[in-house]
């Protein structure tokens, strides 16, 4: 296994939405990175329909390319510029085409992209989306246009976003932008700003709007969602200066997600990403709750080693990580768990990569995203300490985690081996056109003979067989969800 990204399946694909009638230009737009990319190129294309783009997946025939970027290690930049360098080869044949940078990369690299490059006509920060039109007015008019600014209170809640190569069932909806929490390895707070929450009924509105469209499942999205807490706008670290009426009417995430789940109960509701130092008992008992909130928990734990931890500024320790799995398994039985690990940190011995082997035995989680350490310029990381664990011994580490996080996988999809599990029929298997393939509650990916279910449908599976990170099956009748 390589390292892996949070969507293997959409990375870098074009995605279209319908053509809105009247409008003549082409958008060719590519996401990269996290979950809230995607999401993100949904407002971008919303906003860019309105300008009169209509999105297309050839990039040869667009008058506007944007790539949607990630800097959240190097491999992510530089799989981006190869991907510039095609679009101005394009560029060459078609100069009447503009390319333009989106997100965390736009951020990071700013005017740099115009000043020294020269590969790109337009730089936009995550927080500058609804500029769009005017600075595509500039490039049309000739002019360079870079706007990065970040913003205190821009969460795109009135921005009904647009649904790129949608199958129709599952949706992304933000409900934070930005991070507070600064651990030192990590280029997102500087790319995406300081941590604010959207408007609970713009949240709301946007669920129902989709319910009402016939989609089935929504993931709520923040890089900490956690730590949500609407008090009437503003970042949550003024929270201490909030009105007292503000503070006795905010929302808390778990009270977010009960209003969600209470509101679609026919609809699934997951999250991402939760943090283990922000995570709070009532979220996991909302969860046991509703039966629409699906029992799984994305809790990236980056190391086994509480003396690597707090060189991560990471605000937990490996005893209270293991505390939650346990108050977890006891509040949610049979809750899907998945991590994030980063191998090869400065100054991770042998003992503390031990460590985070012994604790990944201690939960088995169902799967992990796993990552070899990359420094980033300008974090505390790589300010203070020194990328000092040498290649072959992260890679070695690495494969040592993957192996174990295969053995855990397989440990899962085994014991499921004969049980009944609830699947929403998401799209057809990669691998055969005679089977769906879907998800249980706890995130597994299950594939089963088509019969005449289709894809929307919530369907009882009975596991016959598995692969280490698949179950497979027969379905046996509808889900009294249906
Ligand atoms: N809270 C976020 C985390 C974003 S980054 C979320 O919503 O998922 C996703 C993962 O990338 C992190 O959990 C971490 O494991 C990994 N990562 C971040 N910075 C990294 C770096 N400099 N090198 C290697 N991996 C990194
Ligand atoms: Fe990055 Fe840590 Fe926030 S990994 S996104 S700073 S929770």
């Amino acid at each position: 296994m390589e390292e892996k990204v949070i969507d293997e399946t959409k990375q870098g694909q074009s995605l279209t939405l319908e053509a809105r009638k009247g409008n003549t230009r082409k958008l060719f737009i590519e996401s990269y990175g996290c979950q809230m990319n995607f999401s993100d190129s949904e407002i971008v294309a919303s906003i860019l329909a309105n300008e009169g783009f209509n999105t297309t997946t050839q990039l040869e025939e667009a008058d506007l390319v944007l790539v949607n970027t990630c800097s959240i290690r190097d491999k992510a930049e530089q799989t981006v510029r190869k991907r510039l360098e095609k679009y101005n080869a394009v560029k060459r044949i078609n100069p009447g085409m503009k390319v333009g940078v989106l997100g965390c990369m736009a951020e990071r690299l700013k005017e740099k992209f115009l000043d020294e490059e020269k590969i790109v006509d337009m730089v936009v920060g995550p927080d500058a989306y609804k500029d769009l039109p005017n600075l595509l007015k500039e490039v049309d008019e000739g002019r360079d246009a870079v706007n990065v600014i970040l913003s205190r209170d821009e969460t795109y809640g009135d921005i009904s976003p647009v649904r790129l190569g949608t199958n129709g069932i599952n949706a992304l909806v933000s409900i934070t932008r930005g991070c507070d929490n600064m651990c030192t390895f990590c280029v997102v707070p500087f790319t995406r700003g300081r941590e604010r929450s959207r408007d609970p009924l713009s949240i709301l509105n946007e669920v129902a709007d989709l319910a009402k469209k016939g989609f089935k499942e929504v993931t709520l999205l923040g890089q900490n969602v956690d730590s949500y807490l609407w008090y009437g706008g503003g970042l949550k670290k003024d929270f201490k200066k909030a009105s007292e009426m503000e503070k006795a009417t905010a929302t808390s995430f778990s009270q977010l997600l009960a209003m969600v789940a209470e509101a679609h109960p026919k609809m699934r509701i997951r999250f991402s990403t939760s943090n283990p130092q922000d995570m709070t008992e009532d979220v996991l008992h909302t969860m046991a709750k509703y039966d629409n909130i699906c029992n799984s928990i994305h809790l990236p734990f980056q190391s086994g080693s509480t003396r690597i931890l707090k060189e991560m500024n990471r605000q937990h320790t490996r005893e209270e990580y293991m505390q939650l799995i346990d108050k977890i398994n006891e509040i949610i039985p049979e809750c899907g768990l998945s991590q994030d690990i980063i191998t090869g940190f400065p100054t991770e011995t042998e003992e503390d990569h031990q460590d985070t082997l012994s604790l990944m035995e201690y939960v088995k989680f169902n799967f992990g995203f796993m990552f070899k350490y990359s420094e980033r310029p300008g974090t505390m990381a790589a300010r203070k300490l020194e990328d000092d664990i040498p290649e072959e011994i992260k890679k070695r580490r690495l494969t040592e985690i993957v192996d174990a996080q295969q053995r855990h996988s397989a440990y899962h999809t085994n014991r499921s081996l004969g049980k009944v599990v609830e699947v929403l029929i998401e799209r057809e298997s990669k691998k055969s056109n005679a089977h769906w393939s879907g998800r249980n509650p706890q995130n597994l990916v299950v594939v089963f003979p088509k019969e005449d279910y289709k894809p929307g449908d919530f369907v009882m599976v009975k596991v016959t067989d598995c692969t280490s990170a698949t179950l497979i099956g027969e379905a046996i009748g509808y889900s009294e969800n249906n």
